[in-house]
């Protein structure tokens, strides 16, 4: 039996994995912190609320006394750090909370596993910190030893975490791993990001904002695979490793916005063409080699299986998306799209 520390579980992918683990691994416990941001929703919790070996506490990773008291009182094995400010547009209004969060947040739980004593942090990191790659180049790809070249305060938060994680790696030996994933899309997205927006919006009748031209590219990748990818390196991965997650599921923005209008019946002219966004990042693309050869794993969903099970998701998971689309959210839709 092992207990786990997730942090950020309320948010899109750290609820996803939760329900996963939580009734795959019945022996193990799984303590949840979340600060509950405007991203973190309990309703996303909802699956695994009543489950003998989840836990909930509400919590900032910040708070670096509550995080020991924490530590002391749950004895963890292993700490999963998803816990993060995650979307680029909000970063650019405001980087602050992302510095603090990110960054900060990062350090606090690294202490504490220094402090304590675990068998291995995990840090969930992002392709974004790899930069992007020009569109004209579909041979190249992100590898591990792809230098660091961050376009966004969010990705430059998440590169500063990385190598923080590193540190405490070379410098005090704490057994960490970090995984780098591309794109994630699925059930309990919230809808800020391309995917869900569209989505909604297109229920709705409503203009669909393409950023730009609608030309970059992203490698999309169904949460329920970045999820196994990461329960098999927190277990099987190797001690001060990065290992980058995706599965050469390239499109463009257009593309993505094109396949969700069709397979709701909804016409092509409510793409909207709107004000690009500063420093946009051209193309992500991830060599998943290592991850497969040296821990076997494969994505169960390509980018045309996965879109129709998150469209159906979305269709049948109104009240959800009613619950985190009231509040705050309101206020970032008039500000970020007037
Ligand atoms: P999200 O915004 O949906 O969820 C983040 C969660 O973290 C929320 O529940 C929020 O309440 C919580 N949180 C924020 N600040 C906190 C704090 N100070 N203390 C405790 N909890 C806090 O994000 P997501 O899309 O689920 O991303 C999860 C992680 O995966 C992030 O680290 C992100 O950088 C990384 N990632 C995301 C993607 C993607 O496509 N979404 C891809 C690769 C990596
Ligand atoms: O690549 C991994 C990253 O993916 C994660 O680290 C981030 O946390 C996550 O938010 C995501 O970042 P992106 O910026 O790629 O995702 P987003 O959904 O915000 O945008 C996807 C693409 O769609 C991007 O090229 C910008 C564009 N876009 C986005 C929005 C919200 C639009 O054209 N219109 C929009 O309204």
């Amino acid at each position: 039996m092992s207990k786990f520390l997730v942090t950020g579980g309320a948010g899109f992918i750290g609820g996803n994995f939760l329900h996963i683990m939580v009734k795959k691994y019945p022996n193990d416990e799984y303590v949840c912190i979340d600060a509950l941001t405007y991203a973190g929703n309990m309703e996303t919790l909802e699956p695994i609320l009543k489950e003998k070996n989840f836990k909930f506490v509400h919590e900032n990773i910040c708070n670096r006394e509550a995080v020991y008291k924490l530590f002391e009182e749950e004895h963890f094995d292993y700490v999963i750090n998803f816990a993060a400010e995650s979307h680029v547009d909000r970063s650019i209004e405001n980087p602050e909370i992302f510095l603090k969060t990110n960054i900060l947040g990062t350090q606090v739980l690294l202490d504490a596993c220094r402090k304590y004593g675990i068998k291995r942090y995990h840090q969930v990191s992002t392709d974004e910190v790899y930069g992007d790659l020009p569109l004209d180049r579909p041979d190249l790809f992100f590898k591990e030893d792809t230098p660091i070249h961050t376009s966004s305060p969010y990705s430059a938060s998440k590169a500063s975490a990385d190598l923080l994680v590193l540190a405490y790696h070379r410098t005090y030996g704490l057994p960490v791993t970090i995984s780098r994933c591309s794109n994630n899309y699925g059930p309990y997205h919230f809808p800020e990001k391309l995917i869900p927006l569209m989505i909604q919006k297109a229920l709705r009748n409503e203009p669909l904002p393409v950023y730009g031209n609608g030309a970059n590219v992203r490698d999309w990748l169904y949460v329920g695979d970045h999820c196994n990818a990461i329960d098999l390196i927190v277990r099987n991965g190797r001690d001060g490793e990065v290992y980058n997650i995706g599965g050469h599921n390239e499109r463009t923005n257009l593309e993505v916005v094109k396949t969700i209008l069709k397979a709701l019946g909804k016409p092509e002219s409510l793409i909207t063409y709107v004000k690009d966004r500063p420093g946009h990042d051209l193309r992500y693309a991830m060599d998943p080699t290592k991850i497969e050869k040296e821990l076997g794993w494969k994505p169960e969903y390509n980018f045309d299986t996965g879109i129709q099970v998150t469209i159906k998701w979305n269709l049948e998971n109104k009240k959800w998306l009613e619950h985190v689309e009231s509040g705050e959210y309101l206020n970032w839709l008039e500000r970020q799209y007037k």
